[in-house]
Order: C-alpha cells, then structure tokens, then sequence
C-alpha cells in the first residue's frame, strides 16, 4: 500500500487517482488544512498532522504501508518570507516526523515533492538537475533542506529516495473529477480561469519590459496528470533497485504570461481584461526546466503539454468547482 501524505491537496489527489487506476493501494494522510475531503475519492483516508508523531505511528500500524509519496507542505512562497517559523516547522521538521517512523517501520520508499524554488535564480534558460541550489526564499530552502536530509538518510540508513523538482503543475484530472482548489489561489491559470468566469475583474501583468518575445515572464507548465505519472515511474524506478537521486518535471517549454491569457481567451471564448503593472523583485524573466533526465531515466513523457490542452482540462474543473 501506498502512503500519499498531502493526497487531499491538488497535486496528492491527482497521484491517488492514478496510482489507484495503475493497480495500487493507497491510503491519504492529510490534516485537511488546504486539502479537500471530497478530493480524497480512492483508497483509504487517515485524517492526521504530520506534526504528531504518535498519529503518523497509529497511520503505519493500521495499513501494511510499502512506500511513502510526500506532498503535504506549505507553499506559498511570500508567506514563506513573512512568516519563516511556520514553513521550517511543517515543511522541514514535521517531514522529519514522517521519515523517523518509516524507519521505525522499515518503510524504505520515499518520493518527495521538491520544487525548481530550489534553483533560486536561473544561471542558463533550460535549467538541468546540476545547476547550483540557491534559494532565494524561505519555502525554497526548506525544500532544499529535505533533499539534504534525504541524501543523508540515504547514506547513513538505506533510505530509497526520489526528489522530484516540479516547475508549475497545472490543468486538471481529465475527468474533471478533481482539479486545482487552492485557499487563497496564487498561481496564474487558475486566477486567469477566474476573470474568465467574472469572479476577479482584471489580471496583472507584473513587467511587460522582460527580455522575452512578448516582454512578459516565460514559465514552465506541465500538467498534474503528468506530475502524477512521473510519481509513479520515479517508484518503480526505486523498486527496481535505482538510485536515490533527483529530477526536474517540467514540460521543457514555455510560455509567456500573454501566452497563457491569450489561450484562456480562446479556450473560454471570454475576453479577459488586463492591467500593465511593474515587475516585482525576484521575478526572474524566463524559468523553464530541462526534463531530458526525468525521460532517459524514468522514461517518463509528458502527453499532456500543449498549453491548450493544459487550459482546457483547467478550465472543465473551473467551471464544475465554481458552478
Ligand atoms: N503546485 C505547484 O505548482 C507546486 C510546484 C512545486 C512544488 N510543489 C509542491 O508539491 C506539493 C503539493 O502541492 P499542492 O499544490 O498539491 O499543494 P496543496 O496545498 O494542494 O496540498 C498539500 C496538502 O498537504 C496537506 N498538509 C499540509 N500540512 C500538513 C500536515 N502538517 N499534516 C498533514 N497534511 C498536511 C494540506 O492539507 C494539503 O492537502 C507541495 O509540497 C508543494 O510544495 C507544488
């Protein structure tokens, strides 16, 4: 059985779909702090925090748990800034929790959500899983922080681990029985899904004046259906006896922030209105991941990466969660 901490949130759920469709058992451990019960629709579901031990414990001795997917973390990045003690503490000490009861456990898989936050500031446009960790926010180094910690655990005590290192998931369930449902929504298709259907008057546009084609920052999107199937190669990759290592899941394109308002703008067949604003620091002006490792090793493909088929699996959810 798989152990899918965070499953009630976006990404969580979108891997317990498809893990559940590839023939596994799973069970969810979520607080429900920002994930949805109603989004826990396969395998079994343990209402826990991570921050107690003692409920992480009584979780591995109900189910005869073989692997452990970690999603459950906080992620907003300004809050990060704002408030730091709350992201060291459940981002990197509660995974600390997790992690000292598989070894109690003898559960040796790990697969971990990591981030391209790790990354801090692009030295090359494709960035590769070697390009130097630098984060420049809080919510980065814990992230980066784990992925020190897995190494060492892998080293001293035989952890199995992948660090996957997504860029921006994004779209829904094709089934539009789950999508993203975020509280508050900070990430761009969803907000601009949100004009769309005239619950948020504008979107801004920080910087127009960027050194890419249109002047607006340029993104990575792969889509959550993807990220969930890279979970579940990056596990049988460990089983397999591979190494403990990372990877970047990007769709190895980009797109602009035109590029994807433009798109809603065909998908919906809605205008969306927009405000021209200044940059913000510590935008960087292009941010797109090289997935080359993830497909040699993993042999993993993205199916779902052209930005309207993103937008239009996004916007299906949208229109349901907001009906
Ligand atoms: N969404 C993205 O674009 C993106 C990009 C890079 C990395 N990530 C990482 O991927 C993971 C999943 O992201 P998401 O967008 O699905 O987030 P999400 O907030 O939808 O899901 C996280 C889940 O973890 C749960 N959780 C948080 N703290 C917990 C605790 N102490 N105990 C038990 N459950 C707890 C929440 O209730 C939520 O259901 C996160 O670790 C995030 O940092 C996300």
């Amino acid at each position: 059985m798989i152990l899918i901490a965070g499953g009630a949130g976006y990404i969580g759920s979108h891997a317990n779909k498809l893990l559940t469709e590839r023939g596994y058992e799973t069970v969810v451990l979520d607080n429900l702090v920002y994930g949805h019960r109603e989004s826990v629709r396969w395998g079994q579901f343990a209402e826990a925090d991570l921050s107690d031990i003692d409920q992480i414990r009584a979780v591995f001795r109900k189910y005869p748990i073989e692997a452990v997917m970690h999603f459950s973390a906080y992620a907003y990045v300004g809050e990060s800034v704002t408030d730091p003690e709350k992201y060291y503490y459940n981002n990197v000490a509660n995974t600390l929790n997790l992690l000292k009861v598989m070894r109690e456990f003898k559960v040796g898989y790990f697969v971990f959500s990591s981030t391209c936050a790790t990354y801090g500031v692009p030295q090359q446009t494709l960035l590769t899983e070697s390009h130097p960790q630098v984060p420049i926010n809080p919510y980065g180094e814990t992230k980066l922080m784990v992925e020190r910690i897995l190494r060492d655990y892998s080293v001293a005590y035989g952890l199995n681990y992948v660090a996957l290192r997504y860029f921006n998931a994004a779209g829904a369930d094709v089934d539009a029985e789950i999508g993203e449902w975020h509280q508050p929504e900070t990430h761009l298709i969803p907000l601009v899904l949100d004009a769309a259907l005239g619950r948020r008057e504008a979107i801004d546009i920080y910087g127009t004046d960027y050194p890419t084609p249109d002047g607006t920052c340029v993104r990575d999107y792969i889509h959550v259906t993807d990220l969930s199937d890279a979970h579940i190669l990056a596990l049988e990759y460990l089983k397999k006896g591979g190494a403990s290592t990372a990877f970047n899941l990007g769709n190895g394109t980009g797109f602009s922030v035109r590029q994807v308002i433009e798109t809603v703008e065909q998908v919906t067949a809605k205008k969306i209105a927009v405000r021209e604003v200044p940059r913000r620091p510590g935008d960087p002006p292009v941010l797109v991941g090289s997935n080359a490792l993830a497909r040699e090793t993993l042999g993993w493909e993205p199916r779902l990466h052209e930005l309207p088929v993103i937008i239009e699996t996004a916007w299906k959810w949208h229109q349901k969660l907001h009906k």
